[in-house]
């Protein structure tokens, strides 16, 4: 693999996804890794990342020197240039100029094959206070920018190169290139990691890790549980099966899709559970979100595990015990719970809300190494449908928490479909790839006077809360255009009885959430 060492912040996931992009492997591991442990990683190259610390700072983070002695290409990014040169007897200095943002730079030379090919002026996005004042001695300076004399540096012959910028940015113009020239034409890795080796090496190691074991999945309609499930099947076909519990808050058409599409593409063994009853007794009278999040939470495990049971009593029977289980944990979950092996960090608010408390399972997570972008692309490869691999985030706890008030049939009714006629008027406008999700969310306890023909009504409020976002920390409001909107509007209010005003939440997050309960 390549490595990414992590110096803080975000920035090194976003390397390690457009490493990959270059379709090489990559792997982040944190700044306290040791020479022997990378020597034994056998990487075909390591980047350094940048991070939010000074050189300076007393306590900032620093990396083992034996690292850049191991003969492995070095490429080292902002504060991972800084910590190169300081560690290689180059200088940095506090010059108090700082650079941030969208910054004029000068390539000089092109160090053998990091710069090649490179237009000599060019836009980097910068963001340091400290800069390198000189590079170590043997090396050559590529590139400069107004106050910053040596914007990049390297020693062709020791593979041994570094930016200040942050070519990992989609603001700098040639970054991708600068990545791919390191990968490819400076450490000479090859572009040989795609969608097709995942799914081959992800099937060899499921039949290797279960055996002839039987496996169950719970699938919630989304992209993460649907890929995971599919390269399970893949692997070891009907020793696996799903369970998919409708819980009656779905979205209109996502249990069609999956008991129908999903299963056709894919050959998966399904067992459905209609719960649906039961989530609307539980939820009766129930208005606070904290609540709804927990009762629903609590019905959802105590439906999984009755099915996972009988499944588990069935096996027994013919001889064959369910031993595994699947889970679509990411590489970000993995990373940012510490990342290492052993038993994945379930999200408190994971869709399939914890493991059932008296059935032990050994879990089985083929997406553990992946982004998210590549879960899709695989998806994609295993001929799932569209539907199913484009879709936007959904919560676990589906319509109940975009209902404000009280859940009741009639009113998930309602929502499905206004929620529709919105998802389907955006997408008809092209406008999903630039949204993250759109919430669609009833005020049930809300109503506003209105005129429809010749009389009053008193309705109820649809909010559309389209939002764009990298990652739903923080998010800010899409600025959708009037027309699109006011279809929505008129669609909504023309076809669903009881809805009589559209409005739009204009509010980023923080302060909003994206939800609203
Ligand atoms: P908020 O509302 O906190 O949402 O800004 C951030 C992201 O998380 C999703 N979300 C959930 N997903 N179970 C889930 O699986 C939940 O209980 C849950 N609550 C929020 C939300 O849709 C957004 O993508």
């Amino acid at each position: 693999p390549v490595l990414v060492v992590d110096f803080g912040a975000q920035y090194a996931q976003l390397i390690a996804r457009r490493v990959r992009e270059a379709n090489v492997y990559s792997e982040i591991v944190p700044h306290t890794i040791t020479a022997a442990e990378v020597a034994a990683k056998e990487p075909a190259g390591i980047v350094l990342s940048g991070g939010p610390s000074s050189v300076y700072e007393p306590g900032s983070p620093s990396l083992d020197p034996g690292i850049l002695e191991l003969g492995v290409p070095v490429l080292g990014i902002c504060y991972g240039f800084q910590v190169m040169a300081q560690q290689l007897g180059g200088e940095v200095a506090n010059t108090g100029l700082r650079e941030y943002g969208a910054t004029d730079m000068t390539v000089t030379g092109d160090g053998g094959s990091l710069l090649s090919g490179q237009p000599e002026a060019q836009t980097v996005w910068m963001s340091h206070g400290d800069s390198v004042a000189k590079a170590p001695e043997g090396f050559e300076v590529l590139a400069s920018s107004a106050s910053t004399p040596v914007a990049a540096f390297a020693s062709d012959e020791r593979k041994m190169y570094g930016v200040q910028w942050h070519p990992e940015v989609k603001h700098s113009e040639f970054g991708q290139r600068v990545l791919e020239n390191f990968l490819h034409r400076a450490a000479g890795i090859p572009s040989d990691w795609n969608s097709g080796n995942v799914i081959a090496e992800q099937v060899e190691r499921i039949r290797e890790q279960v055996g002839t074991g039987r496996v169950i999945v719970g699938l919630s309609g989304g992209v993460d549980s649907a890929v995971a499930a599919a390269i399970v099947h893949k692997a070891v076909g009907d020793q696996l099966t799903a369970i998919f519990v409708d819980h009656g808050l779905l979205r209109q058409d996502e249990r069609r899709q999956v008991e129908e599409d999903y299963v056709a593409s894919t050959g998966v063994r399904l067992v459905t559970v209609d719960a649906a009853d039961q989530f609307l007794d539980a939820l009766a009278g129930v208005t606070d979100p904290e609540t709804k999040r927990k009762i629903i939470g609590r019905e959802f495990i105590r439906s999984f595990e009755d099915a996972a049971s009988a499944l588990v009593a069935e096996a027994a029977s013919d001889g064959e015990p369910i031993k595994f289980l699947v889970q679509g944990t990411l590489y970000p979950d993995v990373v940012e719970s510490g990342g290492g092996t052993g038993t994945a960090n379930i999200k408190s608010h994971h869709n399939v809300g914890g493991l059932p408390e008296d059935l032990q399972f050994e879990l089985v997570e083929p997406l553990r190494t992946l982004f998210k972008d590549e879960v899709r692309a695989i998806g994609r490869e295993l001929g799932l449908p569209e539907v199913i691999v484009s879709r936007q985030p959904f919560p676990g706890p589906g319509l109940g928490i975009r209902i404000v008030g009280e859940v009741t049939r009639d009113r998930l009714d309602l929502l499905r479909k206004a929620d529709a006629i919105a998802r389907a008027e955006l997408t008809a406008a092209g406008l999903d790839s630039e949204i993250w999700q759109c919430p669609v969310v009833l005020l049930a306890d809300v109503r506003s006077v209105g005129v429809q023909g010749d009389g009053r009504t008193y309705g109820h409020p649809i909010v559309l809360r389209p939002v764009s976002s990298e990652d739903a920390m923080t998010a800010d409001w899409t600025r959708l255009p009037y027309d699109v909107l006011a279809r929505i509007s008129n669609r909504i209010t023309n076809e669903v009885a009881g809805v009589n005003r559209v409005v739009l939440d204009v509010t980023s997050k923080p302060p909003g959430t994206i939800e609203w309960e």
